[in-house]
């Protein structure tokens, strides 16, 4: 007996709760193929491979080809891999940003360890604590990580916990590689002019060292807590300076004339507002301290500020995370625009530059200027010049 229409639509609402229920799932297959290789072996294959031809480059038991081939269904109708009609699997957009070997297609960019990171018991212990940090009024933990992890804050954590460390600092260097390639690339004429640039809370130096390279003329440092810094090889072509952005930020050696700049990629959303305001005061006595003033470029996410369903939904999952580890957001126009207007009190806007891409997953660049400019705003974007 064929189904009604309203037993139809319940039979789609079931399947979809399925979906959404047992997404997790996806997130676990994910990691397997990841830490079994397979994007690599695929690669390595010439860009296409059956399952008999990834069984040779692959640590699974024949015995378990059956169970390889279901995992790779499902991240086929997810579509990080393709499959083609004689059962050949092959890199997508998606997978290829999991090739581990540096030449691939003359990228440098592979983002599994973020997806290691993301899938971590790290980040799934604290998902699990969700519910119940929702219910409570005044938390006795901050966050959910803070529940799931004796109290202890993310960066606290992190700093003990030498896994979660090293986890986290390579997920972090491995994103900042396709970033740094964008800005270095692209935005160019930030740089112009300028004499030093302090990478505030810049992790590996994946950022600084790519502007060390490319504009040699910059005196690069990264201002990192100590378990960061400490760890830095010292004299390379960055500098490390081991230190709290929430007491002081190092101004650069200002040359006459010329400016610094102080960079704060993906710092803000981990942060309160009122965490934010302390760091922009700081960042401001920092570009203060002599003529010329210097400039502080923020570039973070700016919410709703792309024009796929999927960046967005990326977005919104990236906020639930910010949630979930550190009392941060990914903050929309109006919320950036709240921030640096009534609390930080820095005018708005100055000089448009958006650098959105599809790279960049919908990111944008915000600078907050003083001086002569503010590197830019564009549509989802914001600039602001501080005010004295
Ligand atoms: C989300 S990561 C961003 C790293 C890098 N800027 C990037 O975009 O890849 C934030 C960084 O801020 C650093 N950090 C956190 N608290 C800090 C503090 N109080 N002072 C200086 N750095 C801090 C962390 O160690 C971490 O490397």
């Amino acid at each position: 007996m064929a189904p009604t229409a309203s037993s139809a639509e319940l039979l789609q609402a079931q399947a979809e709760l399925w979906c959404h229920a047992m997404a997790y799932l996806r997130s676990m297959a994910l990691q397997s193929v990841i830490k079994l290789g397979i994007p690599t072996a695929i690669h390595r294959c010439g860009g296409a491979a059956s399952l008999s031809e990834l069984h040779a480059h692959l640590p699974v038991p024949a015995s378990k080809l059956p169970c390889l081939s279901r995992l790779m269904k499902l991240l086929v109708i997810s579509g990080v891999f393709g499959e083609s009609e004689a059962g050949a699997y092959s890199l997508t957009p998606v997978s290829r940003l999991l090739v581990e070997d540096d030449a691939a297609g003359g990228r440098r960019a592979c983002l599994s360890p973020f997806a290691i990171l993301a899938t971590s018991p790290f980040h799934l212990r604290s998902s699990q604590r969700l519910p119940e940090w929702m219910e409570k009024e005044d938390a006795a933990a901050e966050t959910p990580f803070m529940m799931a992890h004796g109290g202890a804050g993310f960066y606290g954590y992190a700093g003990r916990d030498l896994k979660l460390g090293a986890l986290f600092n390579e997920a972090m260097g491995a994103d900042g590689r396709v970033v740094a390639e964008v800005v270095v690339g692209e935005c160019g004429e930030l740089f112009a002019g300028i004499a030093s640039l302090v990478d505030v809370g810049g992790g590996d130096g994946t950022m600084a060292k790519a502007a060390a390279k490319a504009f040699p003329h910059v005196r690069c440092k990264v201002l990192e807590l100590p378990q960061v810094a400490g760890n830095m090889p010292v004299g390379g072509m960055v500098e490390f300076v081991a230190g709290d952005m929430m007491e002081f930020i190092p101004p650069a050696d200002v040359v006459l004339l010329k400016q610094i700049i102080l960079l704060l990629q993906f710092v803000l959303h981990n942060w309160s507002d009122e965490d934010c305001v302390r760091i922009l005061k700081r960042a401001r006595e920092a570009i203060s301290t002599r003529e010329p003033k210097g400039k502080v470029v923020i570039i973070d996410t700016v919410a709703g500020s792309v024009s796929s369903k999927q960046a967005f939904e990326a977005q919104v999952l990236m906020d639930i995370c910010m949630m979930m580890l550190t009392t941060g957001e990914v903050r929309d126009e109006e919320k950036w625009r709240g921030l640096f207007v009534n609390a930080a009190r820095v005018r708005w806007p100055v000089d448009p530059c958006d650098m959105r891409s599809p790279d960049l997953g919908g990111r944008a660049r915000e600078g907050l200027g003083q001086g002569s400019a503010g590197s830019g705003v564009g549509g989802g974007g914001a600039a602001s010049e501080l005010e004295s």
